[in-house]
């Protein structure tokens, strides 16, 4: 089977003003063919998102899809919910539209998946 990659979307990433990050307050447009992550295509511009594990399982890498389309054909442990609750894992996110995220989401989504008792729990969260 061929796959093509012709397809690419322009994804807006906002690095939010309080993000730890050196881009934090600023927003970048990046170009992203369908075989390639968010996080690969930004640190690829250079803004070098958090990222611990690279492969969906960690949560470190969490953002809010505010508009547009992803897939996470890899990612070892996102579920529909997550995708519901708005949360996207950009380790592992490829884009099917154009798109924006608003980056270095851990914390809210730890607590989304701790109020929701879905994996990792309260374990991990700070008082
Ligand atoms: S870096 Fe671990 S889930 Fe994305």
């Amino acid at each position: 089977m061929t796959q093509s990659s012709d397809d690419t979307w322009t994804v807006t990433i906002v690095v939010p003003e309080e993000s730890a990050l050196d881009e934090a307050g600023e927003t970048h447009k990046v170009e992203i063919s369908e075989d390639e992550t968010i996080l690969a295509a930004a640190r690829s511009a250079g803004v070098w998102l958090t990222a611990d594990c690279q492969q969906g399982w960690c949560i470190t890498c969490a953002a809010r899809l505010v508009d547009g389309d992803v897939v996470h054909p890899n990612a070892r442990r996102y579920d529909t919910e997550d995708r519901e609750a708005g949360y996207i894992l950009t380790c592992t996110a490829k884009p099917r539209a154009d798109s924006t995220v608003v980056v270095e989401q851990y914390d809210e989504f730890l607590e989304y998946r701790a109020a929701n008792n879905k994996p990792p729990g309260s374990s991990k969260l700070s008082d």
